[in-house]
């Protein structure tokens, strides 16, 4: 598989997924935007790593809620590479608890980072897109969002969004050869699962046909070749990377 001159901005790459699909990517030729809203140490890490394989890679601070900063971060991709062939959507955030105790603000801030953040990366790079006739968007939902889970309406109401959002702006786009296409995962092993108690991951587990927890490197796969020439004839799709978890 070779991605060799594209350029990307992989959102949330300083950790977990996104960093998993940001170094892939970069192993493939991609030039990446490593993009991260806190967490500098994590996001130099990604940027290291890349530039000592041989990669290019910039540093790229703003959240993805605040369409301010997320122009101004496509602002110094185009400045530095000239242009933006794939954009990874991954930046997400979990506020969990059960719809009766759940907070406004924890509602709002998980629909602000992975719903609100999914519109404002695709709206600010579609039209560069477009001009060059060619994109990628590869939108990370969850299986949360197909089938939903108890605990997290938030979370599942804003991964749903995506996917509906997703499906619109591959109609909308496909004349332009702009692929849109979304990766539902299951159980992956990050910081965002660590977080879960011992017994709830135990329990998960027991629901995955393959027996194990998802890898990062396992969603980075699908995602690279998402971004590919392999993937040239799929759009608007909504593939589950999960274990057989939900089938
Ligand atoms: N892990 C799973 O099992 C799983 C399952 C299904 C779906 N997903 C989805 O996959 C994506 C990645 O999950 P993960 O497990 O890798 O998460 P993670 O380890 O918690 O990492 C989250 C990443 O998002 C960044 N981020 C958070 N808020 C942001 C904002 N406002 N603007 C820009 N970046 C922001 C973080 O940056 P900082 O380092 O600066 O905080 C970090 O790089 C998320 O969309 C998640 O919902 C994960």
């Amino acid at each position: 598989m070779d991605l060799l001159g594209r350029v990307a901005l992989v959102t949330g790459a300083s950790r977990g997924i996104g960093r998993a699909i940001a170094i892939r990517l970069a192993r493939l030729g991609t030039a990446v935007a490593v993009n991260y809203s806190s967490n500098i140490d994590a996001a130099n890490e990604v940027v290291n790593t890349i530039e000592s394989n041989g990669g290019k890679a910039l540093l790229a601070l703003g959240d993805v809620s605040d369409p301010k900063q997320v122009n101004s971060i496509i602002e110094s991709v185009m400045e530095k590479w000239g242009t933006l062939d794939i954009l990874v959507n991954n930046a997400g955030i979990t506020r969990d608890g059960l719809l009766i105790r759940m907070k406004e603000e924890d509602w709002d801030r998980v629909v602000d980072i992975s719903l609100k953040g999914v519109f404002n990366c695709t709206k600010a790079v579609s039209r560069i897109m477009m001009k060059k006739r060619w994109g990628r968007i590869i939108n990370i939902s969850s299986i949360a969002g197909v089938a939903g889970n108890i605990g997290q309406t938030n979370y599942a109401a804003a991964k749903a969004g995506v996917i509906g959002f997703s499906k619109s702006v591959a109609k909308e786009l496909a004349s332009r050869n702009i692929l849109v296409n979304v990766i539902a995962p299951g159980f992956i092993d990050t910081d965002m699962t660590d977080a879960l108690p011992e017994e709830v991951r135990k329990s998960l587990l027991s629901n995955i046909p393959l027996g194990r927890y998802g890898d990062p490197e396992d969603v980075a796969s699908l995602a690279a070749f998402l971004a590919s020439e392999y993937s040239s004839y799929i759009t608007g799709q909504v593939i589950n990377i999960d274990g057989g978890m939900v089938m």
